[in-house]
């Protein structure tokens, strides 16, 4: 007989089944074992009756959570039991022991995260795991479609792009390199070949803060396209987020009940228009509805972008920000100097899920820029070779992936939106 896992089987619904998996849980009298068996599809109880294992009872009554076992018995429906579905066991064989397990009920978060590498097995952490790989999978299908390349980059890199402050600096041999902060300007040198590329990849930024939104080591999917400008690479971003969320919210929908997520409205959400606004109009909102006065000139902080995003049910671009507190690329609005062509996608819990911007073309700008950023313009020679032969228009932008999965699983920190976080505190196991 040929192994099922645990959703075929019940998907069967009777009849003779073959599983195998992990305890998830068991309770036991000595009559009679209840064993909650987990595989990577679903868990289901599993009965063994002494009478029919007299010889290995001593065993059978011994099993502890997190051992890992084949089962073999008959199947049959019953409301009473967690997944509506029992299996009466024949015969089984234990695979590897299990001691007795560290997780236990009400741990901190904190000793969850040292014990991630086994936490990752806990049915709230398999369905964000789920959600993040079913986006990831969107999202490739979404680019193909779309008429993409994909464009691998290197993780070590000579410069540091968004600004020196929060990079982590490598030994390489007898010199010195960075963890990449960006795809950007490798994907900008590619679209001068491929027009249209994009990437996801682990991104690093040494941030100092330590927020429940913030990671060390994050995954970014960015996009770089040559001829574009503002309006259509806003336009575009939208459509792949709407895309990648209709996918998931349908393919995972099981996923978003036990996170007490409602997928039909993130569904919903997605065939909504999507907001375009300006920086000065954010300011504005923030000023009539909730009385806040920023200044311009600063970039939004946390408690604007939350205040602010309480006016929408959507996520919502909001373009035009101040040029001198933006990135040496970013270029300014030649009708609006102190504006820059870029934008951040916020979403309605407050976070800011893509950050993008048309490409300055201007060399001397940019210099000048990076000089106000106390970086070396002569770190950047490769890049602005872009802008001395055959230069064009381009914009590009990346989405933060865990925010994204931050928001769409209604996760408190951003730590759980991926297997092992990274943090200013935490880079164990
Ligand atoms: O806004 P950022 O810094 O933009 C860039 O790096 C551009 N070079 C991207 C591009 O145009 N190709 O980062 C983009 C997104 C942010 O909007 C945010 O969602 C996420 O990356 N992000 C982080 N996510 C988690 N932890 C951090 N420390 C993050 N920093 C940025
Ligand atoms: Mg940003």
């Amino acid at each position: 007989m040929k192994y099922t896992t645990i959703q075929e089987a019940m998907d069967k619904g009777g009849g003779e089944v073959f599983i195998r998996g992990w305890v998830y849980r068991e309770r036991g009298s000595n009559k009679i074992k209840f064993i909650v068996l987990r595989d990577s599809t679903n868990i289901i109880q599993c009965v063994l009756k002494k009478d029919n294992f007299e010889k290995t009872w001593g065993e059978i009554d011994k099993i502890q959570i997190e051992a890992s076992m084949t089962l073999k018995g008959t199947i049959k429906k019953d409301e009473r039991a967690p997944t509506g579905y029992e299996v009466d066991i024949n015969s089984y064989e234990v695979v590897g022991e299990s001691d007795s397990y560290p997780i236990t009920k009400d741990q901190s978060p904190e000793f969850l995260l040292d014990n991630r590498h086994l936490w990752i097995r806990s049915r709230k952490m398999v369905a964000i795991m789920k959600i993040r790989s079913a986006y990831g999978q969107a999202r490739e299908e979404f680019f193909k479609k779309e008429g993409f390349f994909r464009f691998d980059t290197p993780v070590l890199q000579p410069m540091q792009s968004e600004g020196g402050s929060t990079v982590f600096e490598v030994k390489y041999y007898k010199q010195t390199t960075y963890l990449a902060q960006t795809w950007q300007l490798y994907g900008e040198s590619a679209i001068f070949a491929l027009e249209k590329v994009y990437n996801t990849g682990p991104t690093f930024r040494a941030e100092k803060s330590k927020t429940s939104r913030h990671l060390s080591e994050f995954w970014m999917v960015e996009t770089e396209v040559a001829w574009w400008k503002l309006p259509e690479i806003t336009e575009f971003a939208k459509k792949e987020i709407k895309y990648c969320i209709k996918q998931v919210a349908e393919e995972c929908a099981e996923e978003f009940k036990l996170l007490e997520q409602d997928p039909k409205a993130l569904i919903a959400m997605t065939k909504k228009v999507w907001p375009t606004i300006k920086y000065r109009e954010a300011l504005k909102l923030l000023k009539d509805k909730a009385g806040m006065s920023v200044k311009f000139g600063k970039d939004l902080r946390t408690i604007e972008e939350e205040t602010l995003m309480k006016q929408f049910n959507t996520p919502v671009v909001v373009t035009h920000y101040p040029q001198e507190v933006m990135a040496f690329y970013k270029p300014k609005d030649p009708e609006h100097p102190d504006e820059a062509l870029c934008f951040d996608m916020l979403c309605p819990v407050g976070l800011e899920i893509v950050g993008g911007s048309e490409r300055s073309l201007d060399i001397k700008e940019m210099s000048e820029n990076l000089k106000r950023d106390g970086e070396n313009p002569e770190d950047y020679e490769f890049y602005f070779d872009l802008r001395r032969y055959g230069s064009v228009p381009h914009s590009g932008y990346g989405v933060g992936l865990e925010r994204v999965i931050q928001w769409i699983c209604g996760l408190d920190n951003i730590k759980d939106a991926i297997g092992f976080p990274r943090t200013m505190l935490r880079w164990t196991p």
